[in-house]
């Protein structure tokens, strides 16, 4: 994923007839991945207690694509709308310095604000993106220009000074269509908001409601676990040794309709990125494994490398459950899984009477995203290098 050694994200989406990203967003920031020092873990823990919800809004075409929502920056605070992002570390936004190009994007106004600080540092960051049910595009096609900056950051109304920032000050066409300006990256580091939440009490750790559209009420609970949102038990599992600054579990098997086959019964560390609706996996032997356990009728399209269609017409008849296999932190597996009502993506724009299959392969990249996220509350737990999931009780 990291084509070169400074920051690269990487930017992969699928989804039903999205324009842009929103559909999905893995970015990838090796910057400013930066694990939790061994020690500190448990002075991280000890003012239990406070936690602050935030209101998400789910960018839907056709398809659940992303869910995002507000935060403040600067003095006096102005409202920046972000994709909450597990599978990136920074925070980007669009600022009043890009004129026409970002114009279909809400503005941050750093003259506005006392407290901005510009390191007049920029930064390019050229995105490997897919795009709607569309395009995996390994082109030049999505730029972004940054300059470097700090200010206050209010998460949840928990208000943290100086925090590392970037303003998006250019980019290229294809963001025309994002809806939001922003990126908050909630990668497991404690990086941006997290110190100066820590020093005010809470937890290092979040949990997310992501709900259908139709459905709605989305949430993000920042310092804290919302156990009304889920039935039964939090399932705990450790963060894979292999996780490399992602949120990643390891993975022993995956199961189609109740099947597994020794190609699918291989380790594997998955990747859990909100900002990414479908699935990807980095062996082209896997999604082909999984894909004839399903219709012998579903095919790659060419047109867009790494994506797979059947016709319309079939596809929502195809039984295709997907369990994936964890490990929990007693070492005993649980499951998680998409359910077939998840698997048709929606037709492609190029061929409207085929419609993309959910999973997708992009070489060396195992991900999971909203598909699964949909089904399960979620524990992010940084403090402790661990994740949680219990059943939100939504189809
Ligand atoms: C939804 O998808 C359609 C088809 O790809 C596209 O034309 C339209 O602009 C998209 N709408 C939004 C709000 O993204
Ligand atoms: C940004 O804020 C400054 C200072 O308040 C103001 O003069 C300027 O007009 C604002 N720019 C835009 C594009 O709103
Ligand atoms: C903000 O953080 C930077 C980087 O750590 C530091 O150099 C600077 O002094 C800080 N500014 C304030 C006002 O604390
Ligand atoms: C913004 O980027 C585009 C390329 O997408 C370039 O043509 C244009 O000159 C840039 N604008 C500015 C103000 O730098
Ligand atoms: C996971 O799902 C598969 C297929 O449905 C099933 O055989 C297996 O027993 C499940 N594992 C657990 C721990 O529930
Ligand atoms: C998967 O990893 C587990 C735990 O490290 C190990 O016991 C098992 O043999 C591995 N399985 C395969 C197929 O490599
Ligand atoms: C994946 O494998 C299939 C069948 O073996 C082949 O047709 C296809 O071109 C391969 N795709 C990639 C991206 O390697």
């Amino acid at each position: 994923m990291l084509v070169s050694a400074i920051l690269i994200l990487v930017l992969v989406a699928a989804s039903a007839g999205a324009v842009l990203q929103p559909a999905g967003e893995l970015q990838h920031v090796s910057l400013t991945a930066r694990k939790v020092p061994k020690g500190h873990m448990a002075s991280l823990r000890k003012r239990a207690g406070t936690s602050a919800n935030i209101a998400l809004d789910d960018y839907y075409n056709g398809t659940d694509l992303q869910w995002y929502g507000n935060i403040q920056v600067g003095t006096p605070p102005q409202d920046v709308s972000v994709i909450f992002d597990t599978g990136s570390s920074s925070l980007e936004f669009t600022s009043t310095e890009c004129g026409e190009p970002c114009a279909n994007q809400p503005k941050f106004n750093t003259s506005a604000s006392s407290t901005y600080v510009s390191s007049d540092t920029f930064t390019t960051i050229p995105f490997v993106t897919g795009i709607g049910v569309d395009t995996l595009q390994y082109d030049d096609e999505y730029v972004l220009w940054l300059r470097e900056g700090r200010d206050t950051v209010s998460v949840g109304g928990i208000s943290t000074p100086n925090v590392s920032l970037y303003t998006i000050i250019n980019q290229t066409q294809a963001f025309d269509a994002d809806p939001n300006g922003g990126i908050q990256g909630m990668g497991p580091a404690l990086t941006g908001f997290w110190p100066g939440l820590m020093d005010q009490g809470y937890d290092a750790l979040f949990s997310l409601y992501l709900t259908p559209k139709s459905v709605g009420n989305a949430e993000l609970t920042i310092g804290g676990i919302d156990s009304s949102k889920y039935t039964g038990n939090l399932i705990h599992a450790p963060m894979s040794a292999e996780s490399d600054g992602y949120w990643a579990l390891d993975s022993p098997a995956i199961y189609v309709n109740g099947q597994t086959t020794s190609t699918l019964s291989q380790n594997r560390t998955i990747i859990f990125d909100s900002g990414t609706p479908n699935v990807y996996f980095g062996s082209n032997n896997t999604v082909e494994a999984i894909y004839s356990s399903i219709s012998p009728d579903i095919q790659p399209y060419a047109p867009e490398p790494g994506t797979y269609g059947i016709a319309c017409d079939k596809i929502d008849e195809l039984p295709a459950q997907i369990d994936l296999t964890f490990t929990d932190t007693n070492g005993e597996p649980f499951n998680l899984t998409i359910p077939s009502s998840d698997f048709n993506v929606g037709p492609f724009e190029a061929e409207p009477t085929l419609c993309q299959t959910m999973i997708n392969y992009l070489d060396g990249l195992d991900l999971v995203g909203g598909s699964v996220l949909k089904h399960y509350y979620s524990v992010w737990d940084i403090a402790n290098q661990q994740m949680a999931f219990a059943p939100n009780g939504l189809a």
